[in-house]
């Protein structure tokens, strides 16, 4: 097969924000204890973090992490995880039936952040409680001094104010399952005022608002509509959330489900700017993908589980090179809407639906998806260029002119770089690619590299390093063109200098 795209250096699509490479950890299972923080781990520092664990996160570069949840923050106290260690109360943690013992809370996290080199995404409980739990926490964390509150932070040791900018008006408000849910209505008023008062605490911060926990949700569109309605004025950006099952063990189904990723997308945007003309209002609101990611290997073993433990082993997928190809097509999809979507977050980062796997008094390994996340967000910043491609399509049964090839083109000003990624969906064609970049002087291919010739299945649970990025070396240029192979079934990245 065949596949040819076209670009140019001034047709730039949007500048990357950082924050679409943001990932998540929650209060959930083995993410933080036994995850992030393992006092008797050998590698752990005097504050219980494994520094292992923060090594492997570093390689994934991530410049946002949201916390402390997730369905967790519907009922979390922020109060409970500040002041002395042996002071804080075990509560039963509701959302996912486990006992939390707040061993770890907001100061033991920040630090963590600062050491795993991210930014803090922070969402308050507007489940169980409200405005007032959210305009406490916000001065707690960024006033310097003099109130309350903030005089409360530098007791419990924290000299300087946190500076938290981003913030989530609660989590997945729409869901039944939520502690606290509540129709679009009464969810739309509550993070209006809520946003209203955050805003005063601290002009500075942005604030994202809750969408629907999936496409599929009966209210979706509604619920997007009527809640901007009441908050528009207030908040920056809109949520996502996206999980991908392959129950059907369908191959090609299952890889054109970015699609949808990309449907929901549009969808979404369409909604924010048909209330902004409604309003006629001159502010964008932009998007926060702040949940993606495959969903589904653990399902089946978590609603076996007895309730009431501490960091029980929850939502702990194995995911395999299938799932791997899926995760790089969204984060191609993501790419291709940067002009829209602002923050994303790979759920989660550790244990949890993550790409990072930690094994108790052992080691820290990487899962399938680990890689093309790394690539993307190592050598996918800059710019997003408007790529004009054409490839062969197929049908699945779900789908329908799913193109084999899923593709976008990063122009990086500061490396002096063109760097494209590809995933090929054919289960056994190769693709033979071609490019015109058109107003770059020269052109050279500084690396070319894939993942592929793995079995679908194939996972790294047992073979930690069973997995690699390779060198792809079909890959030349002439003069504008260029031109190489990508295998059945391999995510691609080509980075060429100019
Ligand atoms: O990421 C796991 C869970 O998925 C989150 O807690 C919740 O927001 C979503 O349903």
């Amino acid at each position: 097969m065949k596949a040819t795209a076209k670009l140019s250096k001034d047709t730039v699509l949007a500048d990357i924000d950082a924050r679409i490479y943001g990932s998540f950890v929650e209060h959930l299972g083995r993410a933080v204890y036994d995850g992030i923080y393992e006092p008797n781990h050998p590698s752990a520092n005097e504050l219980g973090f494994r520094e292992d664990v923060i090594e492997v996160i570093n390689e994934l570069n991530v410049p946002l992490v949201r916390y402390p949840g997730g369905n967790f923050v519907s009922g979390y106290n922020w109060e409970d995880g500040v002041g002395p260690v042996e002071d804080r109360p075990k509560r039963l943690e509701l959302a996912w039936r486990s006992v939390e013992t707040n061993e770890v809370g907001l100061h033991e996290f920040m630090k963590w952040a600062e050491l795993a080199k991210t930014e803090v995404n922070m969402a308050v409980n507007l489940g169980t409680r409200g405005i007032d739990a959210a305009r406490n926490l916000l001065e707690y964390c960024n006033h310097p001094e003099g109130t309350y509150y903030s005089d409360l932070r530098k007791q419990n040791g924290a000299e300087e104010p946190f500076n938290i900018k981003t913030w989530c008006l609660g989590n997945e408000m729409d869901g039944p399952w939520q502690i606290g849910h509540k129709t679009a209505d009464e969810y739309g008023r509550l993070a209006e005022e809520t946003a209203k008062a955050m805003k005063l605490v601290d002009d500075t911060i942005e604030l994202v608002l809750c969408g629907s926990s999936s496409s599929k949700m009966p209210t979706f569109g509604e619920w997007e509509y009527t809640v901007l309605e009441h908050a528009y004025e207030y908040v920056d950006f809109l949520s996502l959330h996206l999980y991908w099952e392959n129950f059907e063990n369908d191959t090609a189904n299952y890889l054109a489900k970015s699609v949808e990723m990309d449907k929901f997308i549009k969808g979404v945007v369409a909604i924010c700017d048909a209330v902004k003309a409604k309003k006629g209002s001159d502010k964008q609101i932009n998007l926060s993908f702040d949940e993606w990611n495959v969903w589904y290997h653990s399902k089946d073993a978590d609603s076996k589980r007895e309730p009431w433990d501490i960091a029980p082993p929850l939502l702990e997928d194995i995911y395999n090179f299938e799932d791997a190809l899926l995760v790089g097509c969204g984060l191609i999809t993501l790419l291709n809407n940067a002009d829209r979507v602002k923050i994303a977050c790979l759920a989660q980062l550790v244990n949890v639906i993550a790409p990072v796997m930690t094994i108790k008094d052992g080691e820290v390994w990487k899962q399938p998806i680990f890689y093309p996340f790394m690539q993307a967000s190592n050598y996918g910043r800059g710019k997003v260029l408007r790529l004009d491609v054409k490839s062969d399509t197929y049908d699945s049964i779900e789908y329908k002119n799913v193109p084999f090839i899923e593709t976008t083109a990063i122009l990086n000003e500061e490396n002096n770089e063109v760097v494209i990624f590809a995933v090929n969906r054919s289960q056994d064609q190769e693709m033979n690619f071609e490019t015109i970049l058109d107003g770059f002087d020269k052109l050279e291919v500084v690396e070319a590299t894939e993942l592929a010739d793995y079995d679908i299945k194939k996972t790294t649970e047992n073979d930690h390093d069973g997995m690699n990025i390779k060198p792809n070396d079909s890959f030349s240029v002439n003069n504008a063109k260029v031109t190489g192979t990508f295998k059945p079934l391999s995510w691609n990245m080509i980075r060429l200098a100019y």
